[in-house]
């Protein structure tokens, strides 16, 4: 049986604000995008995920979403909205949007209807709850409703004196979850699917998709003995999130979300959910792939560069995700440091993950800017435009930096570097809205176009391979033993075809022999098959057909 096609795809995450500016006001936009589409299908990724570019008021730069039909001015019109979706379709490329469904603005109409009082029409649309009686819980308002913590630390719940009741937030409080145990809320959500499936988007991205239901009781979060929340441990602050996250009604709510897409074709749904494996995996169905399509595995976003670890890493996704289903693989997003910064920002080892991650068996996601190497740019927390660091003022970055933390996401955001011209060639404005990394004049997409050798002509050659090569996008994957330690080697396969992929995830040359086939991509220029001998160089790789 043929995979599904949207388990053959490659996806390029755009970050609109920080993609192309077309009219100078500093901020990136949807006709921004439209203006790079041909260097994004030459480029060879051709699923775009794009981040919200709804009506929002920004607090949380497009995830506090107020109004799911209308596009913040910022970035443009319905109108750019419509033709980025035919643009992107004449191009034989799709598009999937990013659906924040667990939390509006506390700006949107829902919102203000329902905070109002306690008796109006949307009164019950999101999570509301009297305060309680304890001596150890003091909020504003009285006390909190329970000890539930939010996933940025401190209590969730918040007090709206209009109601004399408290509000719950999973993530910021000026984004208050939704009540989707209320059969309302659910339909008027659906219904904003329906509305964009409707306009030929081809999925969609969704937001903390595991955080939608709570315990329907309410019931207190026992204790664990975890400070920091985990890519596979969701709890932290000294709590289990066992009523918060991961609720049996969530599984169900995939599905049902999934047969709403159904009616339009084959659609994808994209999870961003945390948990260990196996939660992730119950998201996408039990047996068949009937949930949401595919889940991002967000382990890998605190890789560490070794053979072992990859190594590891594929067997345990592959035990994950056996056929029909398919993982995701992620090194970074716009929540994350990016991954060049936990290589030393080493274009060489980059091509090494890039290479792995677009040859193993799963969709490979990557980052705008992350096909050029580009880096984090340090900011202190106190000039922060992201909310997030504003939390943890109180505590030095270092220590931060010490547990590989991006506690400040602007560091991952910065404006695209396209040339070396002014605001690497981003914008015209006297202003961007997030400054422009300095080392723009060296890391540009203009400047890497013209070396052969560049990290971003290696992604672009992975990326032709993998549309022509069909055991790549839906062969088998067996690991090869007995290789020399520090090299990985895994076979794709289909029927009659196979590819073979050998990584050195050291230093030191590695010289072997291997069976005789033709290297159809080398990473590094000391890399070389003689009869059946293999030289690797440092950090070198090849692909062999
Ligand atoms: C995850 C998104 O990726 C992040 O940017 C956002 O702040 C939170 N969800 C809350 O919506």
């Amino acid at each position: 049986m043929t995979a599904p096609c949207h388990h053959k795809i490659t996806i390029y995450q755009i970050y609109p604000r920080s993609f192309y500016d077309s009219n100078n006001d500093g901020i990136g936009d949807l006709k921004g995008i439209l203006q790079k589409l041909d260097y994004l299908h030459e480029l060879g990724f051709e699923t775009l995920w794009i981040s919200p570019f709804f009506s929002s008021p920004q607090a949380d730069f497009g995830y506090d979403i107020s109004n799911y039909t209308d596009i913040a001015p910022e970035y443009g019109k319905m109108e750019d909205a419509l033709q980025l979706i035919e643009e992107i379709h004449k191009r034989g490329m799709k598009i999937v949007f990013d659906m924040v469904m667990n939390h509006t603005s506390d700006q949107h109409a829902w919102f203000k209807e329902s905070r109002s009082s306690r008796d109006n029409p949307k009164a019950d649309w999101y999570l509301w709850r009297d305060p309680l009686p304890s001596l150890l819980r003091r909020g504003a308002g009285g006390e909190v409703p329970n000890n539930w913590k939010s996933m940025t630390g401190g209590s969730g719940w918040h007090y709206a004196e209009e109601r004399d009741q408290y509000y719950w937030s999973s993530f910021l409080p000026m984004k208050p979850d939704l009540n989707y145990r209320n059969p309302e809320v659910k339909k008027a959500m659906l219904n904003i699917v329906r509305f964009w499936l409707g306009k030929g988007v081809d999925g969609f991205r969704l937001d903390i998709f595991n955080v939608i239901y709570k315990d329907a009781e309410f019931r207190d979060n026992p204790f664990a003995f975890q400070l920091a929340p985990t890519e596979t441990n969701p709890s932290g602050f000294f709590q289990e999130a066992k009523y918060t996250l991961n609720q049996s009604e969530s599984f169900t709510f995939a599905k049902e979300l999934r047969a709403v897409c159904d009616e339009f074709g084959e659609k994808m749904l994209l999870g961003e959910i945390s948990g260990d494996r196996e939660t992730t995996r119950k998201f996408l169905g039990e047996e068949t792939n009937d949930g949401l399509t595919h889940a991002f595995d967000f382990d890998m976003l605190t890789f560490k560069f070794t053979a072992e670890y990859f190594g590891d890493l594929i067997k345990k996704i592959e035990a994950n995700y056996p056929d029909p289903f398919m993982p995701i693989y992620v090194f970074g997003n716009h929540d994350r440091r990016r991954s060049i910064n936990r290589i030393g920002e080493d274009q060489q080892k980059a091509k090494l993950i890039h290479t792995l991650q677009m040859t193993v068996r799963g969709v490979p996601c990557i980052y705008y800017g992350e096909e050029i190497g580009m880096t984090n740019l340090k900011q202190s927390f106190a000039a922060a435009l992201d909310p997030i660091p504003h939390k943890f003022k109180f505590i030095p970055p270092i220590f931060f930096d010490m547990i590989g933390l991006t506690i400040n996401r602007d560091e991952v955001r910065t404006p695209m570097q396209w040339d070396g011209t002014r605001n690497a060639g981003f914008s015209f404005a006297e202003k961007t809205w997030l400054p422009v990394h300095e080392n723009y004049r060296e890391i540009n997409v203009a400047a890497e176009s013209e070396d052969e050798n560049s990290l971003l002509n290696t992604i672009c050659a992975l990326a032709k391979i993998r549309q022509t090569e069909k055991s790549l996008q839906e062969g088998t994957l067996e690991i090869l033993e007995g290789l020399p330690s520090g090299v990985l080697g895994y076979a794709r396969k289909l029927g009659n075809e196979k590819i073979v992929i050998l990584l050195n995830f050291e230093e030191k040359e590695k010289q072997f022999e291997f069976e005789n086939a033709e290297c159809i991509l080398k990473l590094s220029p000391k890399d070389q098959t003689k009869n059946k001998a293999i030289y690797l160089g440092g950090f070198g790789g090849m692909i062999l057909k």
